[in-house]
């Protein structure tokens, strides 16, 4: 069996699949270390696992694919390894984003752009300009984010509509307030996946994770291939969503009788 083969795809119905798909991929650094090498080649090696996510989430009609890059706490880590990691995205937009037009994805950049350089920012507003029509996946590269971040900067803008008189207080409420959050015009994210071990959330989508399924593996991130992304898949198809309800409740023997 080739490491790419999906082995469960005949057994999931197309309707099953979640629509928004989130990773943390974590793991370069011990991946790396395993062999002796320095952590940078593991995130160099990394890039091959985004490509193959990409390419399993299109295939099967997920619609967003949300991937954890760069945490607003990572600038915290060695320059050296920060700089390197900059220098990577750099390099990745330059070499995937014509091929990702080519296959009808949106490519978007969530999180804090402020901390960017200058240029960087406007190598991504132009790549995201390019791709806004593309219909296949949208793909959302979070950089500089974190859930925290995300939340108060809704407030802030939902605070300037007020300051505006364009939103009254008592018309705030939950939906209202969900508009001002990154991706909001995306389906709700169905499925969170942490590579490398831990089981934690290090402060990804803490708004958009209320009603996610999470799943944990082991797999280190560079060894992450369709095949480990079909697991997640088929093990979350296997789970019964029930939205605060009953398991009787939402039992599709019981769909249509309110
Ligand atoms: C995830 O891998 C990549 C980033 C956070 C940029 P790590 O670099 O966290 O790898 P580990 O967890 O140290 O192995
Ligand atoms: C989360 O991984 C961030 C990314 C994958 C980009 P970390 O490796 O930074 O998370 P912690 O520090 O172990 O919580
Ligand atoms: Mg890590």
């Amino acid at each position: 069996m080739s490491s790419d083969s999906a082995s469960h795809a005949s057994s999931i119905p197309e309707d099953a699949m979640p629509q928004h798909v989130a990773i943390i991929m974590d793991g370069n650094g011990r991946w790396a270390q395993q062999q002796g090498k320095l952590r940078t080649f593991g995130h160099k090696a990394g890039v091959e696992a985004v490509r193959s996510s990409v390419r399993y989430a299109r295939k099967h009609g997920i619609k967003a694919l949300t991937l954890f890059a760069f945490s607003s706490e990572n600038w915290k880590r060695p320059k050296d390894e920060v700089k390197i990691l900059m220098q990577l995205f750099n390099l990745v937009l330059s070499s995937e984003v014509k091929k990702l037009n080519k296959n009808n994805i949106r490519l978007r950049v969530v999180g804090d752009l402020s901390a960017f350089d200058e240029k960087l920012v406007t190598k991504i507003r132009k790549a995201e300009t390019l791709t806004e029509n593309n219909s296949s996946l949208t793909l959302n590269i979070a950089a500089n984010y974190g859930g925290r971040w995300d939340i108060v900067n809704a407030a802030k803008m939902l605070a300037e509509d007020i300051a505006e008189s364009k939103v009254n207080i008592e018309d705030i409420d939950e939906e209202r307030f969900h508009q001002y959050t990154c991706m909001s015009d995306l389906p709700p994210l169905d499925l969170m996946i942490r590579t490398g071990g831990d089981h934690r959330v290090s402060n990804f989508l803490l708004w958009q994770c209320a009603y996610a399924e999470f799943y944990f593996c082991e797999t280190l991130w560079p060894d992450f291939n369709e095949s480990k992304f079909e697991e997640a898949v088929f093990d979350f198809c296997q789970r019964q969503r029930r939205f605060g309800q009953t398991g009787e409740q939402v039992s599709p023997a019981n769909q249509g009788q309110g």
